[in-house]
Formats: structure tokens, C-alpha cells, sequence
């Protein structure tokens, strides 16, 4: 519990687990966000699915709680990841997670335990090239409106109601370095605002500046509170 920017009303900052693969840019964005005055979510805990996931060591210097448990000890046992991921997540009393580059996929009854209290950043247009390689993808297939989207979780990989999205422009000579580079700069741009949208249970879009948001689809998605 903290006070509010005005210091009368207290906010119950939702506590989330941010789940890594990789790098962890959308991580830190995230924590970065998170500090903001009267940001309704904490970041409490960092989780990887690898031990040389680069964003460990950007969490640990900022402070956060990390933990990993390591897909590749569990190799064809989805279900012993999941479950080994969940006992971590309740030890740490998660409530929200966020998936920023987790490149597991996850299985139905995973999602449907975190139903409306899971999101993800996907780099496209959804539902416009969902899965790897999008920026590639969006190059080849002539697009010339490319950008990323972050959604609630649900069973199918990269699907589920939409909740935030910034489009940008695919330029002539873009490579897709360059054309990523321009999408994540969005990415951690909305993915804060999104975070906090859900976090608060709100049903208007985030403030960020730019972004197209959709209004949160049904009762049953938003965040149950505890
Ligand atoms: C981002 O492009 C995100 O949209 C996708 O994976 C990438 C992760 O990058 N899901 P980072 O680890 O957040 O830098």
C-alpha cells in the first residue's frame, strides 16, 4: 500500500511478475514504468526460463526479486515447468503476470489459471503476423504499417482480446533490424501503459500518447481481485 501522488488515498499496487527468455528491454521499460508516482502495479519478481537470460542481471541491478526455472530441465514435462514456474510465482503472492520475450509456450490450463491477469508484447499488427520473425515477415509481405500490440493471454499462441496497440511506418530501405528498432521503441512505450491499464482494472484506454487501445472486451477478463 503507498499513498497516492495527492497523499490522501492509498493505492493498492497490484504485485507482477515480468516472465524473460532474453535481453529483458521490455522488462526494464516495465520496472521503469512501475516507478512512476502512483503506478498501480509493482514489479515484484523477475522470472526466467533460462539462467543466461541477459535480463537477470538488469532486474538484479534494479533491485527486483528474480528467480529461474530453466525449461530445459523439464524437456517434454510442460506441465512440471508450469507447475515449478507457479509454486515460484505464489511464493512471491503474484497477482499479474506480464510475458515480455518468454519464449515458452504455455499450455490451456496455465493460461486459464492466470485468465484476464496475464499479457503479453507481441511485435505486429495483431492479428497480423503472429509467431517469430515478424518484422521479416512484415517487410517481405510489403506492409507499409508494421508496429506491436500487447493482449491478454489465452490459449492460442499470440491471440486473445486485444488491449493496446502503435502502429509505425514500414520506411523504403528498412532492413529488419532497423524496422525492429523501431517498433520496440514503441513496445516500451505502450507495454507501461497497458500494464498499468490492467493493473488499475480500468476500462478506458492507457495514456500513452499514440497508441490505439481498445476497450477491454468482457467482465471475465478483467483482473479478479484476491
Ligand atoms: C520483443 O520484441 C517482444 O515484443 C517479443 O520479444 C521481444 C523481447 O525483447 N515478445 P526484450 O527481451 O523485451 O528486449
Amino acid at each position: 500500500m503507498v499513498m497516492s501522488a495527492a497523499g490522501d488515498a492509498p493505492i493498492t499496487r497490484r504485485r507482477v511478475a515480468i516472465l524473460i527468455s532474453g535481453r529483458g528491454s521490455n522488462m526494464t521499460a516495465l520496472i521503469a514504468g512501475a516507478r512512476a508516482p502512483g503506478y498501480p502495479a509493482e514489479i515484484a519478481l523477475v522470472l526466467a526460463s533460462r539462467a543466461d537470460a541477459g535480463g537477470l542481471a538488469l532486474a538484479e541491478a534494479a533491485g527486483i526479486p528474480v528467480a529461474t526455472v530453466a525449461s530445459s530441465a523439464f524437456k517434454g514435462d510442460r506441465a512440471g515447468f508450469e507447475q515449478a514456474m507457479q509454486a515460484v510465482l505464489d511464493a512471491h503472492a503474484i497477482e499479474l503476470v506480464a510475458l515480455a520475450g518468454f519464449m515458452r509456450i504455455l499450455t490451456p490450463g496455465f493460461v486459464a489459471a492466470w485468465q484476464g491477469r496475464m499479457l503479453n508484447i507481441h511485435p505486429s499488427l495483431l492479428p497480423a503476423f503472429p509467431g517469430l520473425d515478424t518484422h521479416a515477415r512484415a517487410i517481405a509481405g510489403g506492409a507499409k504499417l508494421h508496429g506491436c500490440t500487447v493482449h491478454l493471454v489465452s490459449p492460442g499462441v499470440d491471440e486473445g482480446p486485444i488491449l493496446a496497440q502503435v502502429a509505425v511506418p514500414v520506411l523504403a530501405g528498412d532492413t529488419e533490424a532497423s524496422l525492429a528498432a523501431r517498433v520496440l521503441e514503441q513496445e516500451h512505450r505502450i507495454y507501461p501503459a497497458a500494464l498499468a491499464w490492467v493493473a488499475a482494472g480500468r476500462r478506458t484506454p492507457p495514456e500513452a500518447e499514440g497508441a490505439l487501445a481498445n476497450p477491454l472486451p468482457r467482465d471475465d477478463w478483467l483482473p479478479k481481485s484476491r
